[in-house]
Parts: structure tokens; sequence; C-alpha cells
């Protein structure tokens, strides 16, 4: 299964996904193209590093999202791209790639949604005083957030919480349970 990941950030998604593939810990799966709408984002440099192709690009220099998704589809046409994954890319998906890409594009995000939608979850949930927190997987659709669900895994909120200590440990549930959740679409799509 060939895979484009979305990154508007760290790349630390990113960077386990390569990880896992390296390690065999997730098999019959290619990262073929890194896209990112910021082209000084670290996890473009892990790419780069990764000698792994990046299409990157800044909205500003196209009229609309219509026009700088038709240029990403083109790319992901070429390449034969069998499932995006959204890993910290922060832009709402148009229809140009929701259309050609139907219950074929995943997201990571960290909370058990439907809490905490948007940006800055973990901030969402320190502020509200939740208890219990998490991460999910879900297949992305028009709105914020709002996908069907594959997956989630709950992450504890201590008293003596940080957000830096709440970030840890939401990154370590992402970072087993995106590369998982990939596996199992490929031996999906294997078994088709
Ligand atoms: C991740 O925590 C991901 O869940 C979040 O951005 C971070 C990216 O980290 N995504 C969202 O909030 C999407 N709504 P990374 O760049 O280190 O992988």
């Amino acid at each position: 299964m060939k895979i484009a990941v979305f990154a508007s950030g760290t790349g630390s998604n990113f960077a386990e996904i390569l990880e896992s593939i390296k390690t065999k810990k997730i098999k019959n799966v290619e990262v073929v193209l890194l896209v990112s709408d910021r082209p000084e984002a670290l996890a473009v440099r892990k790419a780069i590093n990764e000698s792994i192709p990046v299409f990157s690009f800044t909205a500003k220099d196209f009229p609309n999202k219509q026009a700088y998704e038709e240029k990403i589809l083109e790319k992901l046409t070429q390449l034969e791209i069998d499932l995006i994954v959204l890993a910290g890319y922060m832009r709402l998906l148009g229809h140009v790639l929701l259309q050609a890409f139907d219950q074929k594009i995943i997201n990571v995000h960290p909370s058990l949604l439907p809490a905490f939608a948007g940006k800055d979850a973990i901030g969402q949930a320190l502020d509200y005083g939740v208890k219990v927190t998490g991460v999910t997987v879900h297949f992305v659709d028009e709105g914020m957030d709002t996908g069907q669900i594959i997956d989630q895994r709950a992450v504890t909120i201590d008293s003596e919480e940080t957000r830096e200590t709440l970030i840890k440990k939401i990154q370590e549930q992402e970072h087993e349970l995106l590369p998982e959740v990939i596996q199992r679409l490929a031996n999906q799509e294997a078994a088709e």
C-alpha cells in the first residue's frame, strides 16, 4: 500500500511511520510522498533526510483551496497513492481530495473525539479539567474532526499533569496507534 503523509509541523508521527516500516513493525506499506503546507516545517526536513519525495506549497500562492488541492492530486495520482495519512496537517481538506480519496484518508487527533475537536485539543482538555483524554484515528470527511472513528486510545490526566507531560503521553499513544491502524488498512486492502 502506497501512502502519502500530510504534515504541517514537527512530523513526529511521520517519523514514527517511517521507523515502523524500517523495523518491520508494519509491512507492505511504503511512504512515497510527504505533503506539507509549510515548506519550512521540521517534517519536510525529516523527509528530505530520509530521501522521501516532498510536495510543499504555500496556500497564499494559490487563488483558492481547489487550486492547490488539484496540484496535490496530480502528484498523488502520478505516484499511485492508495491512502492519505494526515499527521498534524492543520488544514481542512476540500472537495477535490475528499472526492478523489473517498474513505481513503485518515487523520490522527489528540483527543477522544467527539470531545475537543479542532485546534489545541490538548489545551482544551486541560482547560476543561477532564480526567481522561486520548487519541483518535478516524476517516476524514468535510467536517472538522468529524469522520467515522477507526480506533481510539485513552490517556489519563493526573493531578500533577502539565501540558508537557500530557503531550508526551498523548504522543506515545499516537505513535503506537497510527502505525497500527495503517497496518490494519493495508491488510484489508491486500485481502480485497
Ligand atoms: C499530533 O499530536 C496530532 O494528533 C495533531 O498534531 C500533532 C502533530 O504532531 N493533530 C491535530 O491536532 C489535528 N487536528 P507531529 O507533527 O509531531 O506528528
